[in-house]
């Protein structure tokens, strides 16, 4: 475990919080394929979306399913060694699709029982209705926010800490991923366009190997 006692001379950054964000190549075709497997899967289960625990859409043999995972699989491979994981992990991953259709949003809330999260995003409206609204909405955005509550309470411009949220505008073919304890919320669907987005978490298959040195 790394503590003071090795210390070395010079800035140390402390309690990272690392995100990824990828385009996956050639998604066009997949993200057709899986259109229409998320509508069939919608037309079993009304209500698809709030109901994630089942069905797992990994649990399918659908090329298009199969093209994903490999995608994700791809994408854990490389958080965890850019993160510093230098031994055998294994997990398996539990998806969901989310379908949001006009004023449809997803309420701040993390992952729980998940090491990582993530979202891979299949189609994205490209209208918005005209709406007399506020001028700050950021329909179809996903915002993250920052785990350590309040470290902006006495930033100042230009360091680390000023903003205590992450926003992205997602786009077709875009997946992200981040530690599954951050919380996130889905800003409303202001478009008469379907928002079509699978969800996913990656559970660890537990060893022993994962207990941090106690030293
Ligand atoms: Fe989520």
């Amino acid at each position: 475990m790394a503590s003071g006692r090795d210390w070395r001379e010079g800035f140390v950054e402390l309690w990272p919080t690392t995100f990824v964000q990828r385009r996956l190549a050639d998604c066009e075709a997949p993200n057709q394929e899986l259109l229409g497997l998320v509508r069939d899967m919608e037309r079993e289960n009304r209500d698809l979306t709030t109901d994630y625990r089942t069905p797992d859409l990994f649990n399918r043999d659908h090329p298009a399913v199969n093209w994903l995972r490999a995608g994700v699989n791809d994408t854990v491979v490389g958080y965890l060694r850019h993160i510093g994981i230098d031994y055998p992990i294994d997990w398996r991953i539990h998806g969901w699709p989310s379908v949001n259709r006009f004023g449809d949003y997803h309420d701040a809330h993390n992952h729980p029982r998940a090491y990582l999260s993530g979202t891979y995003y299949v189609t994205i409206p490209k209208s918005r209705e005209k709406l007399k609204t506020r001028g700050d909405l950021r329909p179809g955005c996903i915002t993250f926010y920052d785990p350590r509550p309040g470290v902006n309470m006495t930033a100042i411009k230009g360091d680390p800490y000023v903003n205590p949220e992450y926003t992205v505008t997602p786009e077709a073919g875009m997946l992200m991923m981040w530690p599954a304890f951050i919380n996130h919320f889905v800003h409303p669907n202001l478009s008469k366009q379907i928002r079509v987005s699978i969800s996913f978490n990656i559970v660890l298959k537990w060893s022993d190997d994962y207990l941090p040195d106690q030293g």
